[in-house]
């Protein structure tokens, strides 16, 4: 078994089989790892195996994945012992948002693999430095901060803690891209990392828009969905100014930037709509009216849309423009 990290077949462990922790294991599996999948309750043994094989299906029916899920998923062990993670070169939790769960299992890993061992949270938005306190071996703990469905999105931001060596985050980077994604390396850790910090800065200027009352929700999302959707998949903010004249924005800049919402607590309106037991399209109620019907067609379409997006994507990855036509069609044959 190969243990470089451009081998794919080095064996991988993932903690918490919630919701992320299963697409991660099924992006793990289709880039070839032996994958070991630790869960709390041995009751939910066969069911993550069974949801497991049925995103495995799902990624054959799209054409990402050419050998059988039925032999894909042989390489994965649901167990509930810390033990089955020996001989892991890289172990991903994924479990609830909460630091004192999250440490008091990276010391149970300590316990069973090597000090080669990578050791990654999924956390959203606690600072890496934070769970790296108090470990044995800190500094081959990082950040490896997936997007949903990480089957699918290209997405990964690497974060680095105070105490992570960088010849880790290298290896890091090295894994994320056997793995399919187009990682971003954050040097230094942050709160909410890359995306999470533009994505609530964008999201406490749509509630200050919509609980002002200059604009109701539908016309903040279709503005949106219309500007920023039309370009973001193609070029990130910096680009985009680039491809569009960057003086213009720094005029903006000037007059915006001090008018733009700098609130610290909960807008109203989120607050309003989380207290009348709203969760989302999962239990059918949200920002928007749901019937269950419409809310399983939304979830549906959004999955659909990952899929379509992500083949679009593909054909415009990220230095593009950088090469000649020429060798574009090259490197896609
Ligand atoms: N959902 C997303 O879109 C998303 C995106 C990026 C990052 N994340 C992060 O990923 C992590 C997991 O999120 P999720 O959406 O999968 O949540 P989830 O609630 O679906 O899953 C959490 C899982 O952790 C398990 N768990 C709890 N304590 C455990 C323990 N001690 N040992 C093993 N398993 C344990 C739970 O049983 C559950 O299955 C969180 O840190 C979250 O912030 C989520």
């Amino acid at each position: 078994m190969k243990s470089d990290p451009g081998g794919k077949r080095v064996p991988v462990g993932v903690l918490g089989m919630g919701l992320m922790g299963r697409s991660i294991v099924t992006c793990l599996l289709a880039a070839g790892h032996p994958v070991t999948g630790i869960t709390t309750t041995a009751s939910k043994l066969t069911t993550t195996r069974r949801q497991v094989l049925a995103l495995l299906k799902e990624l054959e029916r799209e054409g990402l994945l050419k050998t059988s899920p039925s032999r894909v998923i042989d390489r994965l062990t649901v167990s509930t012992s810390y033990a089955d993670l020996a001989g892991a070169e890289v172990v991903i939790e994924s479990v609830i948002e909460n630091v004192e769960t999250k440490k008091d299992l990276y010391r149970r890993v300590e316990e069973v693999v090597t000090r080669r061992c990578l050791i990654g949270s999924n956390t959203s938005a606690i600072p890496v430095s934070l769970l790296q306190e108090g470990l044995k071996h800190p500094e081959r703990v990082l950040g490896f901060h997936w997007a949903e469905p990480a089957h699918i999105t290209r997405f990964m931001e690497i974060i680095c803690g105070k105490q992570t060596k960088p010849t880790f985050a290298k290896r890091a980077v090295e894994f994320a891209r056997g793995w399919g994604k187009e990682p971003s390396l954050l040097k230094r850790d942050i709160r909410g990392f890359i995306t999470n910090r533009c994505f609530y800065a964008l999201l406490r200027e749509a509630f200050h828009l919509v609980d002002s009352g200059y604009a109701t929700i539908a016309d903040v999302d279709r503005s949106l969905r219309n500007d920023l959707g039309y370009w973001i998949t193609f070029a990130g903010p910096f680009r985009f100014m680039d491809l569009t004249g960057i003086p213009a924005y720094e005029a903006v800049t000037k007059d915006l930037f001090p008018e733009l919402d700098n609130r610290t607590s909960v807008p109203k309106s989120m607050a309003k709509t989380v207290k009348s037991g709203a969760r989302g399209v999962s239990n059918a109620k949200g920002f928007y009216r749901y019937t269950p019907e419409s809310a399983a067609r939304w979830e549906k379409l959004f999955l659909k849309f990952s899929y379509d997006i992500r083949k679009l994507a593909m054909q415009y990855p990220e230095d593009v423009g950088d090469r000649p036509a020429r060798s574009r069609s090259r490197k896609k044959a």
